[in-house]
């Protein structure tokens, strides 16, 4: 076997990874298989992303078959039809007019992009002093620079620097009234009213985008109280800020619609997306802006000139939009948003019940995604890791962060897939 010394894996104790490896070898389905030839269930999509279940052949095919039309072609000043294709099936999919789609490689890069896009946008519009972004809290936006700035993970700061000036964090949207609340909270939509606070406090004329997950997903599920996210809306129209949903999690059918900002009835400026973009098959992420936005762009740059300077190499790979495109193709032959609008009180129900537990301090969940929040030890994360590992052995894969549990099955997964979890859960957590 070849040394494993080499490969420094991402999030991970390294160290401690090395003495109890936790390796996939195989995954089909709903289903992955680890060295030893046991059978998991995946409980997490992979991380969000195989929504509808691993290897689907229809998409690897149409990625073959792209990877044997044209490979690879540069993205700067050139064009390959599966980009327009695939950014026409995005628009036809978005809600509203963000129909405008830049394409990157992950939920980070897309991210980033769109940071760049509010602040190329309001100076298109002569208003270039706003340069500051509010965010929350218990966000997250990937790990690069600029999703890094407006982590509310202090983790994912710590070490590296000032990042971007000026961005404010309002308060996350956990509140205590709502704990084993299954959908929207009752209690804490005043939480919105901290951007408020910021514009009386720093002008809202020096203020770009408020950015957020409508859904925070990676910190644990914080799924945002009644009236929330509409009155962010609200907030941001009144004052000339941008509102920018991080949709790379709750895309592409999550929450029971198509996005997120279809579910919650609110319509943001831009949105990111990437993950199930193409069943995680290849990365890939996009960015859909209001079309408003983009004129306004291009209106401020001469004739000839490049409207946004900014791109990546592997901006529309044509075998990723091959992905993408197979991908949407599928989620609309298969109505698989509609079908994960029928699991999801199934799913909610069956997770709710493990409230009895009594590690179990908290549960929240809308549509297929759920957290569970388990007692900490005197060591934060200390229970969450254990349970990681316990679940792997007894078959299940999930994510965890800190001492809370993640799950995210696929968006075509059935009853008896989300029974398997459950039990699962039910056998190990009261052994942690
Ligand atoms: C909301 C959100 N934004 C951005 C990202 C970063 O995506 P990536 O890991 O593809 O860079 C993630 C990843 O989980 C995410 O959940």
């Amino acid at each position: 076997m070849p040394s494993r010394d080499h490969y420094w894996l991402p999030f991970t104790p390294n160290r401690s990874f090395a003495k109890q490896p936790q390796i996939l070898v195989r995954a089909e389905g709903l289903r992955y298989w680890n060295e030893q030839g046991d059978e998991l269930l995946d409980g997490c999509s992979g991380l969000f992303c195989s929504v509808l279940g691993h290897g689907r052949p229809e998409i690897g095919e149409a990625m073959a078959a792209q990877y044997r039309q044209l490979d690879f072609s540069p993205p700067f000043r050139f064009a390959q039809p599966a980009a327009f294709e695939l950014a026409a099936d995005l628009a036809q999919a978005l809600p509203g007019d963000l129909d405008r789609i830049f394409f990157v490689n992950s939920g980070s890069e897309a991210v980033d992009t769109a940071l760049k896009i509010a602040l190329r946008y309001h100076h298109a519009r002569g208003d270039g002093e706003r340069q500051r972004f509010v965010t929350r809290d218990r966000g997250y936006h990937g790990v690069n620079f600029g999703g890094v700035s407006l982590s509310g993970m202090a983790n994912n700061r710590e070490f590296f620097g000032p990042g971007l000036p000026g961005v404010l964090h309002k308060r996350n949207t956990l509140v205590e009234a709502n704990r084993f609340t299954a959908g929207e909270g009752e209690h804490g939509v005043e939480l919105a009213d901290d951007l408020l606070g910021f514009v009386e406090a720093h002008g809202a004329e020096s203020i770009a985008a408020c950015v957020v997950e409508p859904i925070a997903g990676s910190t644990g599920i914080l799924v945002p109280p009644r009236g929330y996210l509409s009155r962010l809306r609200e907030i941001c129209d009144e004052h000339g800020i941008l509102l920018i949903f991080d949709e790379v999690i709750t895309g592409f059918g999550r929450t029971g619609k198509a996005f997120a900002a279809d579910t919650f009835g609110v319509l943001p400026d831009i949105i990111t997306v990437a993950k199930a973009l193409t069943n995680g098959a290849i990365p890939m992420g996009a960015v859909a802006v209001r079309r408003g936005i983009y004129e306004t762009i291009a209106k401020s740059t001469p004739e000839g000139g490049i409207e946004f300077f900014h791109g990546y190499t592997y901006s529309a790979h044509p075998v990723a939009c091959a992905a993408g495109l197979a991908t949407l193709k599928i989620f609309r032959e298969e109505s698989t948003f509609e079908r994960a609008a029928e699991l999801a009180p199934y799913f909610l129900e069956r997770v709710f019940e493990l409230e009895d537990i009594p590690q179990v301090v908290d549960i929240r969940g809308f549509g297929l995604l759920a957290g569970i929040d388990l007692d900490p030890t005197e060591v934060m994360g200390e229970r969450g890791s254990k349970a990681l590992e316990r679940l792997f052995a007894s078959g299940l894969v999930i994510r965890v962060t800190n001492d809370t549990l993640i799950l995210a099955p696929a968006l075509v997964s059935d009853r008896e897939h989300i029974d398997g979890i459950v039990d699962r859960l039910r056998a190990t957590l009261p052994t942690l």
